[in-house]
C-alpha cells in the first residue's frame, strides 16, 4: 500500500509540472483529493492493513494530501497572477495620449456682432425692448410719415401677409410701438429681424436684422448735437477710437432733418480704395430728429416732446466689421465660416 501510495504521489507531482495547465490541475485534485478520489479510497480500503502499520499509512497519507494541495495552491496562484497580468495589460490606461476633443458650440457671428451693439448702447444707458416682426400698415409705414403713394409700400418691395398685416420692413415700427406705449423721457435700442423682397446675393437678404435707436424728452432737453454726439460714441466704442464719423444730410420720411451717417472706410483707412468706391467713406446708419407727423400719430404733442432716432443694419456693419466680402455667408450655416468667430461674446463676458 506505501508503494502505491507513492505511486499516486509521483504520478500526481509530474502532471503537476511547472506548466501545467488549470484543466490538468483541477483533473489531479479531483482525481486523487476528491471526495471518492485515490487517496479517499486507500483511507477506506484501511482495514486491510495490519494494525502496526496503520499509523505510519495514515501519516503518508495526509502528508502526500498536504504536498498535493500545496503544489497545486502555488500552481493555482501563478495562473491567478498571469491572468490579472494579462488583463492590465489589454487595459492599459496612457496618460500621455491626448484628451478627446469636445466640440464646443457658438454663438452666430450676427448674433454675437448683434449684443456687442447692444452692450454698448446699455452703457450708454439706452434700454432694450423687443418689438413685433408682424406689422400692420399703420406702424410699419402710416406712422413713420410714409406717404400713402411711397414705393416702399408697393408688394415688389415688401411681404404682405393678408389681413391687412406685413412682415416689418424695417425696426423703425419699434419707436411707434414704445412710443404708443410709454412717455418721455425715452432712450431705447429695439433689435430685430426685418424683411424685405430682395434676393439673397453679396450685399442684401431677404430676412436681416437691424438695431432701431431713440432717445425723447421735453423740447430742448434732446437737439442733433445730442444726436452727434451719442452715434459718434457708438461707432468708435464699435469700430475703434480713431474711427472719422461724418454726418451727411439725407432724407427719411420720419425725421427732419435727417442725416445719413459715414465711417472711415475700414479697409483704406479713408485713403480710398475699391470697397469705399475711392471715397474714403463707407456708409454705416441712418438718422434724424424725429418728424412731428411721428409724434402726433403717437399722441406725442410736438410742440412739447423732440428727440431723435436712428436706424443701423446689422449684417451690413458686421461684413465691415468682420471683414466678410459675402452676405450669403452669414445664412449658409457653413461651420468652416462660423468656427472663425469666437472671441466677441467672451470678450464682453
Ligand atoms: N428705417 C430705416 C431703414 O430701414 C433706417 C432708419 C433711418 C431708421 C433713419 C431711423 C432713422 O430711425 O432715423 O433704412
Amino acid at each position: 500500500m506505501k508503494d502505491q501510495l507513492e505511486q499516486i504521489r509521483s504520478r500526481a507531482l509530474a502532471e503537476l509540472a511547472d506548466d501545467a495547465a488549470e484543466a490538468a490541475i483541477e483533473n489531479v485534485r479531483v482525481r486523487v483529493l476528491g471526495r471518492s478520489g485515490e487517496l479517499t479510497e486507500i483511507m477506506r480500503r484501511m482495514r486491510e492493513v495490519p494494525p502496526e502499520e496503520r499509523p505510519a499509512i495514515g501519516q503518508l497519507v495526509n502528508q502526500i494530501k498536504a504536498e498535493l494541495e500545496a503544489r497545486i495552491e502555488v500552481l493555482q496562484g501563478r495562473l491567478r497572477e498571469a491572468a490579472l497580468e494579462r488583463e492590465l495589460a489589454a487595459a492599459r490606461l496612457d496618460v500621455t495620449l491626448p484628451g478627446a476633443h469636445l466640440p464646443r458650440g457658438r454663438l452666430h457671428p450676427v448674433t454675437q456682432t448683434i449684443e456687442e451693439m447692444l452692450h454698448i448702447f446699455r452703457a450708454m444707458g439706452f434700454e432694450i425692448a423687443a418689438t413685433r416682426d408682424v406689422e400692420d400698415d399703420f406702424h410699419n409705414f402710416a406712422a413713420l410719415n410714409f406717404p400713402p403713394d411711397h414705393p416702399a409700400r408697393e408688394m415688389q418691395d415688401t411681404f404682405f401677409i393678408g389681413g391687412g398685416l406685413l412682415l416689418r420692413t424695417h425696426t423703425s415700427n419699434g419707436q411707434i410701438r414704445v412710443m404708443e406705449a410709454r412717455r418721455p423721457p425715452l432712450a431705447v435700442v429695439c433689435p430685430g429681424n426685418c424683411y424685405r423682397r430682395d434676393e439673397l446675393s453679396v450685399r442684401a437678404s431677404p430676412m436681416f436684422s437691424q438695431i432701431e435707436g431713440f432717445m425723447v424728452d421735453r423740447a430742448g432737453k434732446i437737439t442733433m448735437a445730442h444726436l452727434k454726439g451719442v452715434l459718434t460714441e457708438f461707432l468708435r466704442a464699435f469700430f475703434g477710437a480713431g474711427t472719422a464719423v461724418r454726418f451727411r444730410a439725407s432724407f427719411f420720411p420720419f425725421t427732419e432733418p435727417s442725416a445719413e451717417v459715414d465711417i472711415s472706410c475700414l479697409l483704406c483707412a479713408g485713403k480710398g480704395c475699391r470697397v469705399c468706391k475711392q471715397s474714403g467713406w463707407t456708409e454705416i446708419l441712418g438718422s434724424g430728429m424725429i418728424h412731428p407727423n411721428v409724434f402726433r400719430a403717437v399722441g406725442y404733442d410736438p410742440a412739447e416732446f423732440q428727440g431723435f432716432a436712428f436706424g443701423l443694419g446689422v449684417e451690413r456693419t458686421a461684413l465691415l466689421k468682420l471683414g466678410v466680402e459675402d452676405m450669403r455667408l452669414f445664412f449658409e450655416n457653413d461651420l468652416r465660416f462660423l468656427n472663425q468667430f469666437q472671441a466677441t461674446v467672451e470678450r464682453l463676458a
